[in-house]
């Protein structure tokens, strides 16, 4: 019995398998109904009174070894499966890939709640409108070159349907509907039959204002039209207007900020000149207010007209008008820190 005891021990402290059914065999083997060591068990169930004494505790700590020892290689083996398997439950868990706005929309969203806060309300309108809420309405002389072919996609080739080529459309239905005071900003896509190319594309964007009421000045233009440049580009920005010409204002102005004129970069942005153009302007004229019901006697306001590609170009410093709607995933992750 002595012997057999050593033979079964040796047999478990030289055990040393990593498979779990390799394990497991060996637990029967040795553990089972029909195990050696339960075997000995039976054995020595029946060994007279002073024998039991001396196998009794050799043959507990070997059945005490043996379970320890298929435990502890159980235990291994379940390790190294996770290993093997590539899993590892340490690892930190993969971050949910937020999506990014797209840079049209950070500095339109900006200028949106730059007049939002002195009281401007927001409206919009069909990017597909008849004569006269893009042209007609807003003083377009009838041979004007705007209607043209050249500026205006038309629908289907009828001549009373075109694609908006500004949101002043969107003002003029505003006017329509609504009884001054008036003080609205529509943003919204436009459209225009030019060629593409690094600085101009077929469609883009503009936020577009108006404000009428009684004894709107050019001075309130200018105040408002500074407000919002000291907002957008910082507390010292320096603005100028210089005269133009649109349809549907008069007097008519463009807005530069100035920019700098400190290193090549400026000066290919600014024309040599430093300024930076942002804005067409005016006082609406009387026209456009007697078209849609308005008494020019009684009121008077002012428009604006904002493109916000031209400043996402500059302030992100973005080369070329087309990346900004090519969808390039490249391009576009890089405004995720951006708000
Ligand atoms: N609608 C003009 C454009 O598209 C911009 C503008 C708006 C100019 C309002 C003056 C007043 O260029």
């Amino acid at each position: 019995m002595k012997e057999r005891i050593e033979s079964v021990l040796k047999q478990v402290e030289d055990f040393g398998s990593k498979t779990a059914s390799e394990i497991e065999s060996f637990r029967i083997e040795m553990l089972g109904k029909k195990g050696q060591i339960t075997a000995l068990f039976n054995e020595f169930r029946s060994l007279p009174g002073e024998q039991k004494r001396d196998f009794g505790k050799p043959l507990n700590e070997l059945k005490k070894k043996a379970s320890e020892k298929v435990l502890a290689l159980k235990e291994a083996a379940e390790q190294n499966l996770d290993h093997s398997s590539g899993l590892d439950l340490s690892r930190p868990a993969n971050f949910k890939s937020l999506g990014s706005r797209h840079p049209v929309n950070l500095v339109k969203n900006e200028i949106v709640s730059i007049f939002r806060r002195i009281g401007f309300n927001v409206s919009a309108g069909p990017e597909v409108e008849d004569d006269w809420h893009n042209f007609t309405a807003l003083n377009f002389p009838e041979e004007h070159p705007a209607r043209d072919m050249q500026d205006t996609f038309f629908v289907a080739r009828d001549p009373d349907w075109a694609l908006r080529t500004h949101t002043s459309s969107v003002q003029v239905r505003v006017m329509e509907n609504n009884e001054p005071p008036i003080r609205t900003i529509s943003p919204g896509r436009v459209f225009r039959n030019e060629a593409i190319s690094a600085r101009s594309h077929c469609f883009f964007h503009q936020v577009e204002g108006l404000y009428i009421d009684k004894k709107v000045s050019f001075a309130d233009l200018k105040q408002t039209l500074l407000f919002f440049a000291q907002e957008f580009f910082g507390p010292d920005t320096k603005i100028r207007l210089r005269p133009s010409y649109f349809p549907f204002t008069e007097p008519s102005a463009e807005m530069d900020v100035y920019w700098g004129l400190e290193n090549e970069r400026d000066y290919r942005m600014t024309k040599g000149t430093g300024w930076l153009e942002v804005l067409g302007c005016g006082m609406v004229d009387p026209n456009v207010l007697k078209n849609n019901g308005i008494d020019p006697e009684v009121y008077s306001g002012y428009a604006f007209g904002i493109g916000v590609e031209r400043i996402a170009l500059h302030r992100y410093q973005i080369p070329d008008i087309r990346m900004l709607f090519e969808n390039d995933l490249r391009f576009l992750e890089q405004f995720k820190a951006a708000y």
